[in-house]
């Protein structure tokens, strides 16, 4: 199989990672913190090992802030109906969101517990910070928006958005998924009080993993609904005395036995990632896109969506082919040319409908770190074979 669909999720995973995962299984796969003996110790040390890389991944100041969560959804629900707890609120987010940002909020918006502004995008998928600006009112809580489109590709100026939501007094909410490993992120610098993000994604763990950073302007964790309120009670290998939820980050909000199989993974993949360099990553991604850009954007049988401009990217590509329906182009290439790619929606209706591409959505190329010029070469190739069938 030749994978362009890492946008999902990545793949090939580095040897590292099931390596790591199966040492770990074998020798350490014990319940962590909830016995003293030696073998839930050596788990917990893995946790605490695995969630200071990632705090340090994003510039968060403290490690005890930052969550395990299963996946990006999992964090930024638990980021979204956690700080939106305390009674009606007004909401800020934009059209590019996945649904795991947009069904959340759509639905607290639909039962009348948020009201919603959802702020929209130029021609090429970028949301003008302005926008932001104007949409915040007295009573706006929260600001909620993706890093970068898993559409388009296209970067968003988090640290300029971050610096409006700042000022005005509201929490930001960056949605990290398409741009943790590959784009700088820190808390600090960008005002960002709350960042979800995957491990399966660009930072090449396994699935089941993911993150949230709960910044320091959150409200303290609270299970009365006055504050951060979890949205997952239970065991949390400290102290079973209390009748609720204990109010310590990062137990608080990790109720349950953790995934430590996958942080196992995810630790070994987060090496990977250092070792091979963020920059070195995102600009492999852009060196492929733009070689497939050249071709396609001079092919007048595509439609290429977003800016040429690479720079303005991570390596998410969204095309149409004339007269084919990309869920047709994407079987083809399965099937005929053994090539993974994804096409439809992309779970952002919002965003297609902004780019014209709905219902029916684009066809998007997703290259990864392991992509190599044979890859891109049959990728071109099979995509002229498939155009063909649209004419
Ligand atoms: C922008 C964006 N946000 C959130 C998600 C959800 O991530 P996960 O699949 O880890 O739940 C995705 C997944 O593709 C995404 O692209």
């Amino acid at each position: 199989m030749i994978y362009f669909d890492n946008a999902a999720t990545s793949f090939p995973k580095p040897p590292e990672v099931a390596e790591a995962m199966a040492r770990f299984l074998a020798e350490d796969a014990a319940n962590p913190g909830r016995g003293g003996h030696r073998m839930a110790v050596r788990a917990e040390r893995l946790l605490d090992d695995v969630r200071l890389k990632l705090a340090r991944l994003v510039n968060g100041r403290d490690p005890q802030r930052l969550i395990f969560t299963l996946n990006c959804t999992d964090a930024l629900n638990i980021a979204i109906k956690g700080v939106l707890d305390g009674g009606p609120a007004h909401v800020v987010t934009t059209v590019l969101e996945h649904n795991s940002v947009s069904r959340p909020l759509q639905a607290m918006a639909d039962t009348g517990r948020i009201e919603l502004t959802r702020v929209g995008c130029d021609a090429d998928g970028f949301v003008d910070p302005d926008e932001i600006r104007r949409a915040l009112r007295k009573d706006t809580r929260l600001v909620a928006m993706t890093h970068a489109s898993n559409v388009l590709g296209t970067v968003q100026d988090a640290g300029a958005v971050g610096a409006i939501v700042r000022e005005h007094g509201a929490l930001f909410l960056l949605d990290a998924a398409q741009s943790v490993g590959v784009v700088p992120i820190d808390v600090e610098a960008m005002n960002v009080d709350l960042v979800a993000f995957p491990g399966h994604k660009a930072l090449l763990g396994p699935t089941g993993t993911g993150a949230l950073y709960v910044g320091e302007r959150c409200p303290p964790p609270a299970a009365g609904g006055t504050g951060f309120a979890p949205w997952r009670e239970g065991g949390t290998g400290g102290d079973s005395s209390s009748p609720t939820q204990p109010p310590v980050l990062p137990h608080f909000l990790e109720g349950g036995t953790p995934n430590t199989v996958g942080i196992a993974g995810l630790g070994a993949a987060l090496d990977v990632v250092a070792a091979k360099g963020s920059d070195a990553m995102l600009a492999h991604e852009r060196r492929v896109l733009e070689t497939v850009i050249a071709r396609l954007a001079a092919d007048p049988r595509f439609t290429i969506y977003g800016p040429h401009d690479v720079a303005r990217r991570v390596g998410a590509l969204s095309i149409g082919v004339a007269g084919l329906d990309p869920n047709d182009a994407a079987a083809i290439l399965d099937d005929a040319f053994g090539i993974a790619t994804r096409p439809g929606l992309h779970c952002a209706p919002y965003c297609h409908r902004a780019i014209g591409s709905f219902p029916a959505g684009t066809l998007r190329i997703s290259p990864g770190p392991f992509t190599t010029d044979d890859d891109v070469s049959a990728l071109l190739d099979a995509l002229d074979q498939v155009a063909e069938a649209g004419m």
